[in-house]
């Protein structure tokens, strides 16, 4: 087994589009690569929160504000910037919206994915694509196990369908324009996708989802209302699965052709806990909160149970987290209290801590 590492001597000066730098994830990696001496363009529509996380980091990279779904200046700018590693993030990324605007979330999460893949295929210089879907892709049979990365692909709403569509599009891809067995002949791009679940960290600002709607309420000193209180997520946070999409990108860029497969990033199973459990964490950092559990009745369908088997990236790419789910909620908590209370903004220590915990031996960043 290979030992995690991410190195600032591998992503020195490399080229790296990130599609969805606005937004939570993406703006966390833009910072990171940005500090490993990645070269970085991003590729998104306009941040949408305020405050924007994006906003807040004010990164000096390229920054590209278009739509995926604009497949002539997409491939104008993979023409310009020339990348070798990309990273596919934009998405219409939230399941309650998915049921009030199902067209525009198909056509971003299928059809922006298939102009990504395109402009990638016609533009020679990328050797990695790592296409971020969702632990929703998996046709949810509210099992107490694990989903695993062969398990059947489905989606009951119309977000967790859209991820399973993606997932699908990015097999085929792989099968007819970057098969693993003509790597190296025919081509030299290896494509993977990468499933995680529900991430927690600071400066995520996007409507219903738990931790932005608790911080959003103590900012404003109101009562939160807790849907779902009973349903079990593997809650991460976000630089448990960021490290993982790393890693495989850096391991497709050399050539690891087995590699090029889905992978699962999450927690242990024994951390994946109850909405409930979540607040009473949240409270225990920060007791300003003042929440209700609202009953679920009328409300669109969401699976009660969802975790993830991650054994393969535990074997195959040496990835394990970091961080328990204590630890994250703890940072989590204390990124937005450090922001509402004194102004300050602790991405980037964050990270710095997370790098020094992966790999003591490469201090600072
Ligand atoms: N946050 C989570 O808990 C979570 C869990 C599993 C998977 N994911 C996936 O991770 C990725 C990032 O999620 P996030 O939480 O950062 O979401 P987010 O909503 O914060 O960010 C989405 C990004 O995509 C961009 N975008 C949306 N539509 C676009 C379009 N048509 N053209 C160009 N850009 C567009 C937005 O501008 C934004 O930059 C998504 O693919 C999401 O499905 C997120």
């Amino acid at each position: 087994m290979e030992k995690m590492a991410i190195s600032q001597e591998f992503w020195h000066g490399k080229k790296v589009f990130i599609t969805g730098h606005t937004g939570f994830k993406g703006s966390w990696l833009a910072l990171w690569l940005q500090k490993l001496g990645a070269n970085v363009c991003g590729y998104s529509l306009p941040e949408k929160s305020i405050p924007s996380h994006w906003n807040l980091l004010n990164l000096n990279i390229r920054s590209e504000i278009a739509d995926i779904r604009d497949s002539q200046r997409l491939e104008k700018i993979f023409r310009e910037f020339q990348p070798e590693i990309v990273f596919h993030l934009a998405a219409q990324a939230l399941v309650r919206a998915s049921y009030r605007e199902p067209v525009e979330t198909y056509s971003t999460n299928v059809m922006g994915t298939l102009h990504v893949f395109e402009a990638c295929r016609k533009t020679d210089s990328v050797k990695a694509i790592v296409n971020v879907t969702s632990d929703k892709c998996y046709e949810n049979k509210e099992w107490n196990r694990g989903y695993k990365e062969e398990d059947a692909m489905g989606g009951h709403d119309p977000y967790s369908s859209s991820k399973a569509c993606s997932e699908i599009l990015t097999a085929s891809y792989r099968n007819s324009y970057f098969p693993t067995q003509e790597y190296g002949i025919k081509h030299h791009t290896l494509l993977a996708s990468c499933r995680a679940g529900n991430v927690i960290g600071g400066g995520d600002w996007a409507e219903d989802r738990l931790i932005p709607d608790i911080m959003r309420s103590v900012a404003k000193g109101s009562l939160v209302e807790i849907r779902n209180p009973r349903a079990i997520r593997p809650w991460q946070h976000l630089l448990e699965p960021l490290s993982g999409y790393l890693l495989v990108a850096r391991r497709l860029w050399e050539g690891k052709t087995e590699l090029a497969t889905g992978w699962n990033f999450g927690p242990s199973s024994i951390e994946a806990i109850s909405v409930e459990q979540v607040v009473k964490y949240v409270k225990s950092h920060w007791d300003k909160i003042d929440y209700r559990l609202a009953t679920s009745a009328g409300a669109p369908h969401e699976a009660s149970i969802l975790k993830l088997d991650c054994s393969k990236a535990h074997k195959q790419l040496g990835w394990s987290p970091v961080w328990d789910v204590a630890v994250g909620f703890e940072k989590t908590v204390r990124w937005y209290r450090e922001f509402y209370e004194y102004g300050n903004l602790l991405t980037e220590s964050d990270i710095s801590s997370y790098m020094k915990q992966i790999k003591p031996e490469w201090g600072a960043l």
